[in-house]
């Protein structure tokens, strides 16, 4: 099958994780949308997200702004959803980014409901969870959660409410009782708004009634998820977890339609190792416990772990540089010892936060967790990063945990469960480079057997695997 097959008789895709995000929403949300889509949209979350997209080995990190802007200039539409939470001047940010790189936004449309992250709900997020080793979770910082929790309490402010000072001045009166800790001005935090409202003013509409219009037309519409589903406030790995629902569901909510309208839903499983970033429960991650405290605390960044572990790099306009298959890092991936090896494996695939810089926890792919997410999001599976792990002599998946002597293949999100099962592993053979392959039946067979029984435990299908970051670097199966 091809890409075309995959294609036949859709009109909407979804690109959603499987995981704790960083999964590669950003590649194949580019992926379709430079290719596929006439409209992409982003249904939750807000600049908690970091979607890297590599194009011409150039790197683009976008945080609001789903991948397909770069499409504009064709017509494409650009919807940022009304499920969604949005910090305006990091929204203006992004939009001087992209007058820098000459990327229009003639066609970007903001919903008129999406909830604002207001400046107080950035303090209170900053407070609430700077520490993670203090039993905060570890939150972005953004004020993702007070903002959400302002929606749920019905007290929150809406894009649409920017339009009219009397009640933007009305509302914020409103919540200063709650944010009693900090001096809030109604005056000041509408005078600093202005204008970035102005700003994107021109941009906002009623994209629900856009987004079914655009159905109504047969237009191809592509949704790109945000966060993952052990992220989400409904099916995650709760409290540690992020604010919005960022299930196929959520994320077709986030837009205005049913996940029963989603032709192609695709769920995203890093392979064969996995990532978690902030706190909670990760059964298969290497060194347990020692990696979550050793991952909260400051001083262990791309450079901080490069030069500790005494690794070539520079830095090139801003950004650290190193040969990702460094003899050194090789020989860390390879460690008999489970914390090294993690740091290896992170150092080797550059998994290191795109919106924070954390390093991201490590462990190898957890077929109970994919199977759980299989019953969410629907079967259809793309594998990313297999590439990273070139090298290895050895990789293991996940199936099944052992929880008080028996072994169960039944997910459960309960935190008591989770830190006390241990996982069961199969091992297979290591392969080399896979970035120059093409097609399904030229992957390594180790790699192929592993795809295999991971469909098997999990009852997935995958219909994609990639070799890479860049567009290209796609097996298409
Ligand atoms: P993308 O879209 C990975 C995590 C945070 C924290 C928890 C709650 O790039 O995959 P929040 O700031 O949302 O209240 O933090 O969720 N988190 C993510 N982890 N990828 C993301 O987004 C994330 N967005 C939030 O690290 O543990
Ligand atoms: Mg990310």
């Amino acid at each position: 099958m091809g890409l075309d097959d995959l294609l036949k008789g859709v009109q909407t895709i979804a690109v959603i994780c499987n995981q704790w995000g960083d999964t590669g929403k950003g590649k194949f949300s580019d992926y379709f949308a430079s290719q596929w889509a006439d409209v992409t949209a982003r249904g939750t979350g807000g600049n908690n997200a970091g979607h890297t997209v590599v194009v011409n080995r150039k790197e683009k990190i976008f945080h609001l702004i789903p991948a397909g802007i770069s499409n504009d200039s064709n017509g494409q539409f650009t919807i940022l959803g009304n499920g969604m939470v949005i910090d305006l001047p990091v929204l203006s940010h992004e939009l001087d980014e992209l007058d820098s790189e000459e990327i229009t936004y003639n066609n970007l449309l903001i919903s008129k409901d999406a909830s604002i992250i207001m400046p107080y709900h950035v303090n209170r997020d900053k407070v609430k969870h700077q520490s993670q080793k203090d039993g905060g979770i570890g939150s972005t910082g953004r004020g993702i959660g007070p903002s959400y929790t302002d929606k749920v309490a019905r007290r929150g402010i809406i894009i649409e409410d920017l339009f009219d000072r009397d009640r933007l001045s009305r509302k914020i009166e409103k919540v200063r009782e709650v944010y009693s800790e900090q001096t809030i001005n109604a005056d000041e935090i509408i005078d600093s708004l202005m204008p970035f409202a102005n700003r994107i003013k021109p941009f906002v509409r009623d994209t629900v009634s856009e987004m079914h219009r655009f159905m109504r037309e047969g237009k191809k519409v592509l949704l790109e998820g945000a966060q993952g589903l052990l992220l989400s406030i409904e099916h995650g790995t709760y409290p540690y977890v992020t604010s919005s629902d960022c299930s196929l569901n959520g994320t077709a909510s986030g837009v205005g339609l049913s996940a029963k309208m989603i032709d192609l839903p695709l769920g995203i499983v890093k392979f064969p190792f996995m990532t978690r970033v902030g706190a909670g429960p990760f059964p298969t991650e290497f060194g347990g416990r020692s990696s979550e405290s050793y991952c909260a605390e400051e001083g262990h960044t791309n450079s901080d772990e490069l030069k500790h572990y005494g690794i070539t790099h520079r830095i090139v306009n801003g950004k650290i540089r190193y040969d990702r298959n460094d003899p050194k890092i090789i020989e860390m991936i390879n460690s008999g010892d489970e914390f090294t090896q993690g740091i290896g494996i992170r150092l080797t695939a550059g998994e290191y936060g795109a919106t924070t810089g954390r390093p991201r926890r490590t462990g190898w792919t957890d077929g109970v967790v994919a199977r759980y997410a299989v019953g969410i999001n629907g079967p259809l599976l793309v594998l990313t990063k297999p590439d990273s792990l070139a090298g290895a002599k050895e990789f293991k998946l996940g199936y099944g945990y052992k929880f008080e002597g028996r072994v169960v293949d039944a997910f459960s999100k309960s935190e008591g469960f989770l830190r006390n099962v241990t996982p069961q592993y199969q091992s297979y053979e290591g392969y080399g480079d896979i970035s120059k392959v093409r097609h399904y039946d030229n992957l390594p067979s180790s790699l192929r057997q592993a795809i295999e029984d991971f469909e098997s435990f999990t009852g997935g299908r995958v219909a994609i695997v990639s070799v890479g970051a860049d567009r290209e670097e796609t097996v298409v199966r």
